[in-house]
């Protein structure tokens, strides 16, 4: 997943592409550049890893020229080494790209045949010689790149410039996100329009196989079969508020600690509070008829999906299917005519939950997504959204965004219940009450943020950390997990408590902490059994738990951590927090980059 940005401006581009770049790192930081016409002719800059380090390289070589494209990347094909960075080119082209190329060895070879010198490993490249040896056969650029369309597989948004064309820029979508930005004699092209925030907020989204031609002055959109067609100027509520991290460290510390306030207002837009009921947007669908519910997400948003899972059987009593989307995607799964298919995303860009909500649309499927950015691809595509309203999440690892997508979740599943008639008012009223407590109870908790800090450190020794839970908590269990590989690299595993037994507890020895998260719910007792099972074997316990006394509950453990006790109902959205934050110090210790880890990108916009 990468970022591209095309400029055909009225005044020198490199500054205003590295800004907009800045706002796509979230989608890919492993090396970035540009490439503009001065006086027609194509110059490049290009570097390996962050930004700041091209941002080095253009203050010692800049770059003029008021026309160009630029690119942050996150590797698919070919190392993140300078020569492999976007754009790439070769004669008379330059081409950004964020997809994958599917039959790029193909071409390659086909090229190399008709004598194409290849300089980098990359899947893009074929692209560039391919136009340029269609520029070569004699044909315009337009008629070059529509026969170069034609040959590619897989997907890709591209940004293309030409030597000598100085008010020329062609853009094209399938499969990857790309917007085209209407300025004052000035166009502009996107991987969406946070990029295109500070230059314009009147954006035109192209659709899947859409291919645009553009010029200051002239739009011209075309459809995979080359018919002009036309598509909407929106106004978007991107804002070109770049967020900061304030006083804080990282800009997930940041996100960690703005919990209470985003939860807060996420139950202000789906809790009537003077009623303590919820509150909904109005749905095209009623959960009064549904058999059964799909959900489907990827990673964190994935785990929210699996918390949800219980919520929406135990209390609306409907039966939930849910799987990842890079599964569910290819499984054919049989969905009901007219059913309810919920997507979770935080980026509403990621490739396999759009292409499967694409799926479920074409099985007829109601869709609903549960997006934070109301913008994105996947919030366009769905029938109805309900946005979680935790603000721009800068950190690759979610937090935020996923306590806010569970509170939607809860909401959800309370409206479901009433629609089912599974639930009293009196029941609606509790739960909601339990809801509207947790940003208060999140809060308090993180004035105990040191003695979490102070647990992290001993687990940075570890050579695994096992986080174990039951019932609505075995989610948790799997998201503390993936938080602390995700951030830190220890490697650390989820697992549904009383699953140890069944091959897992063969891992435990001295060297390994397990995180256990046990609320006094329902299935405490039992959690607490497979606890002792593992501490009979040396592993050394951190217990989450709601209390902590002398009689026997965490005693034996090697350190203890009180989450402040609450309904059952919400103890997933608790328990999320500390282990975030056990992750988040864990890795403040080892000295990892924190809010852009290694290998990882904030939006998977690849599969
Ligand atoms: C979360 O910490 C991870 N960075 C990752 O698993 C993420 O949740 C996943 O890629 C889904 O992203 P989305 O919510 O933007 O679709």
């Amino acid at each position: 997943m990468c970022g591209i940005v095309g400029i055909l401006g009225s005044q020198p581009v490199a500054p205003l592409m590295l800004d907009a770049l800045r706002r796509l790192e979230y989608r890919g930081y492993d090396s970035a550049g540009i490439a503009t016409l001065e006086d027609g002719e194509l110059m490049r800059q290009r570097a390996p890893g962050k930004l700041n380090n091209l941002q080095g390289v253009l203050a010692s070589r800049p770059l003029a020229g008021t026309t160009g494209i630029g690119h942050t990347r996150w590797a698919t094909h070919g190392a993140p080494t300078e020569n492999n960075a976007h754009p790439h080119a070769a004669k008379g082209v330059a081409v950004v790209h964020n997809g994958i190329i599917e039959n790029f060895r193909e071409l390659r070879e086909e090229l190399e045949q008709a004598g194409c010198d290849f300089e980098t490993e990359t899947d893009t490249e074929v692209i560039v010689q391919m136009i340029s040896c269609e520029l070569a056969d004699g044909k315009s650029p337009v008629d070059a790149v529509k026969a170069t369309l034609k040959r590619l597989d897989g997907a890709f948004a591209l940004g293309i410039i030409f030597s000598g064309e100085q008010d020329l820029m062609i853009g094209a979508r399938r499969g990857s996100p790309l917007a085209v930005g209407h300025g004052e004699a000035e166009m502009f092209l996107g991987s969406d329009a946070v990029a295109l925030a500070p230059f314009t907020n009147k954006v035109t989204f192209l659709d899947e196989g859409d291919w645009v031609v553009l010029t200051r002055k002239s739009v011209h959109i075309f459809d995979e079969n080359g018919a002009p067609v036309k598509r909407p100027v929106r106004f978007t509520k991107a804002t070109a508020y770049m967020a900061d991290k304030g006083n804080h460290r990282h800009f997930m510390a940041k996100e960690i600690a703005e919990q209470p306030e985003v939860i807060g207002h996420t139950l202000g837009e789906y809790i009537d509070m003077g009623e303590k009921r919820v509150k909904l947007p109005d749905l095209p669908f009623n959960f009064a008829g549904l058999s059964r519910l799909t959900i489907t997400a990827c990673g964190t948003a994935y785990y929210a999906g699996l918390a949800a899972k219980y919520w929406f059987e135990q209390v609306a009593r409907l039966p939930v299917d849910i799987d990842i989307a890079s599964e569910f995607r290819y499984r054919e799964a049989p969905l009901a005519e007219g059913g309810l298919s919920v997507v979770i995303s935080q980026s509403g860009e990621t490739a396999d939950t759009l292409a499967a909500l694409r799926y479920c649309a074409e099985q007829g499927q109601h869709t609903l997504g549960i997006v934070n950015v109301q913008d994105s691809s996947i919030a366009r595509d769905c029938d109805a959204i309900m946005p979680t309203y935790a603000g721009p999440e800068i950190g690759v690892a979610s937090t935020k965004a996923f306590t806010c997508q569970l509170t939607v979740l809860a909401c959800l599943a309370l409206a479901a219940a009433r629609d089912r008639n599974t639930i009293t008012a009196e029941r609606e009223r509790e739960l909601v009450s339990a809801l509207l407590k947790v940003p208060r109870q999140i809060a308090d908790m993180l004035r105990h943020e040191d003695d979490l800090k102070r647990i992290a450190k001993k687990l940075t020794d570890a050579t695994d950390v096992l986080f174990l839970g039951r019932g609505i908590n075995y989610p948790i269990a799997l998201e503390g997990a993936l938080k602390l590989k995700e951030i830190s690299y220890i490697h650390a595993e989820g697992y549904a408590a009383g699953e140890l037994k069944h091959g897992p507890i063969a891992l435990i020895d001295k060297d390994v902490r397990v995180i256990v998260i046990a609320p006094h719910d329902a299935l405490y007792e039992k959690t607490v059994s497979n606890m002792e099972e593992v501490a009979a074997r040396g592993a050394k316990i951190v217990l989450l738990t709601d209390e902590i006394n002398g009689n026997g509950n965490g005693s034996g453990t090697f350190e203890q951590f009180r989450v402040p006790k609450a309904n059952a109902f919400v103890n997933p959205i608790l328990y999320a927090v500390p282990v975030q934050l056990l992750a988040y110090h864990a890795a403040v210790f080892m000295g990892t980059d924190i809010d852009q880890p290694r290998n990882l990108a904030k939006s998977v916009t690849v599969e």
